[in-house]
């Protein structure tokens, strides 16, 4: 009862899901994960090559880190984005007015991202392909990729906001924009979650990178060796799922309770165990003796990957509880206003006709005239068309002409708009006709 008083609710477009809705969401949970591995790896990769960028004005040999990085942020970034499609495609299609509505709200942010991600994109070419011109100025190249790290970290924060707002209908009425948006319970630790992610994958893709048998760690380095890289990986990894742990138990407290039921919290803490398992996984690695920093690593990426669905499995069942009652709702007065706008149309109402007694006999033709010539004809003065006293005194005694002119206006004053022709029955244009003539 509440939630209907408080909450706006739009009607439902009645067109049909255009697959099963059960097919659809899991094409939404997988593509979104793939979606989400890169997005990670682009806002990950960005933040690991500023950081050994910057270090690497000390120690050459991080310098080279940064550049090996920072080659495949562009190759991630363009992944993120083609694979970025098929979850949009998804969400827009099972949570349309959900969706569009949180797009509506916050519509300038939202506009605002494509701005964003093409000059985020266009600055990690451009510092990409400038590491050797800018060779002498380190600390311009560096503001480069820095730019692109900002940018980087508002875009998600944009995202998240909406999809985050989408799940609360009832706070519709009162959000004004992206920063109010903002303050919705749960999207910080979100995002600082979702930050975490993309250290911990980073982490665990620079192994993978430097495990590489073809890839070519003595010809590339000076300083670090294999192993050194794989630790490195490692540490970031273990940062990153550390952190992401941490804000993970935050969002789970902090999830407003109308959601949230134990199979939410069930799927979450299956995932957060998940997680803590890849943790200690990466950990000893870690710390492990060199001839066993290569052990665990599938089983660190089965991990991450299985807490991944689940983690997606979790978010979408608690977006479904939390919108379940709206949904309802919503079907309602679709259905509602369906059935009225239907009954409408089989009884239309003939346009009621409100006749000004006092005109006796021109009664008929004066409410016709209000009706259909008014709009631009007044009596004494000129609106679009001339006054009636200027028609009444050229077509006197002339009823034929006035009707011929009436169906078909001709083109006669140069200083105004052509006159639009009625296609009325004879007998409305003859009474019409009358009252003109009777006007003095
Ligand atoms: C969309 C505006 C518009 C509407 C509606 C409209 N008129 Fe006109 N009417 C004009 C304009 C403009 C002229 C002047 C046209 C010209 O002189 O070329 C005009 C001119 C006339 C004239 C003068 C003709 C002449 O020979 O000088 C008459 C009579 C007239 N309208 C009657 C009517 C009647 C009756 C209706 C309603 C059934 C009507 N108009 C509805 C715009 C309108």
């Amino acid at each position: 009862m509440l939630l209907q008083i408080s909450t706006p609710i739009p009607k439902d477009i009645p067109l049909p899901l255009p697959l099963p809705e059960w097919l659809l969401v899991t094409l939404l949970i997988v593509s979104f994960l793939f979606h989400i591995i890169f997005i990670n790896l682009m806002v990950g990769g960005s933040i690991v090559t500023l950081w050994a960028q910057i270090k690497g004005l000390k120690e050459k040999k991080y310098d080279d880190f940064a550049h090996e990085i920072a080659k495949t942020i562009t190759v991630n970034k363009s992944l993120a984005v083609v694979l970025g499609v098929a979850p949009l495609l998804s969400i827009n299609t099972l949570y349309t007015v959900y969706f569009y509505s949180a797009n509506a709200l916050t519509g300038f942010a939202w506009i605002m991202i494509i701005p964003l991600v093409t000059i985020a994109f266009l600055l990690t070419y451009l510092h990409k392909y400038t590491w050797k011109t800018l060779e002498n100025n380190r600390h311009l190249h560096i503001s480069i990729i820095a730019l692109a790290v900002a940018i980087f970290l508002i875009i998600p924060l944009i995202f998240l906001t909406n999809v985050n707002l989408m799940m609360f209908p009832e706070k519709w009425g009162t959000i004004k924009g992206f920063m109010s948006a903002l303050t919705l319970p749960n999207v910080f630790p979100r995002y600082f979650e979702f930050l975490g992610a993309c250290i911990a994958v980073t982490g665990i893709f620079i192994v993978w990178y430097n495990k590489r048998k073809n890839y070519p760690v003595e010809e590339i380095y000076i300083g670090f060796t294999r192993l050194d890289l794989k630790r490195l990986g490692f540490s970031i990894a273990v940062l990153g799922l550390a952190l992401q742990i941490l804000f993970g138990i935050v969002v789970l407290f902090t999830l407003p309770s109308k959601g949230i039921g134990f199979d939410v919290i069930g799927m979450m803490a299956i995932a957060g165990l998940l997680l803590a398992v890849a943790l200690w996984y990466s950990y000893q690695s870690l710390v492990g003796t060199a001839d066993k920093i290569d052990l665990h690593f599938n089983k660190i990426v089965a991990f991450i990957f299985i807490f991944m669905v689940f983690y997606g499995g979790s978010r979408q069942l608690y977006r479904h509880n939390s919108l379940d009652k709206h949904q309802q709702l919503m079907a309602a007065h679709t259905e509602e206003f369906q059935r009225l706008s239907l009954e409408a149309r089989l009884n239309p109402v003939e346009d009621e006709l409100e006749l000004d007694e006092s005109l006796g006999e021109f009664a008929m033709g004066g409410a016709l005239f209000t009706q259909n010539c008014a709009s631009c004809h007044k009596l004494d003065e000129k609106l679009v068309g001339p006054p009636v006293l200027e028609m009444a005194k050229i077509y006197k005694g002339n009823i034929p002409d006035l009707k011929k002119w009436i169906k078909t206006p001709g083109k006669k004053r140069p200083d105004y708009p052509q006159m639009p022709g009625f296609d009325l029955p004879d007998e409305d244009i003859e009474e019409i006709s009358k009252y003109i003539l009777s006007i003095k």
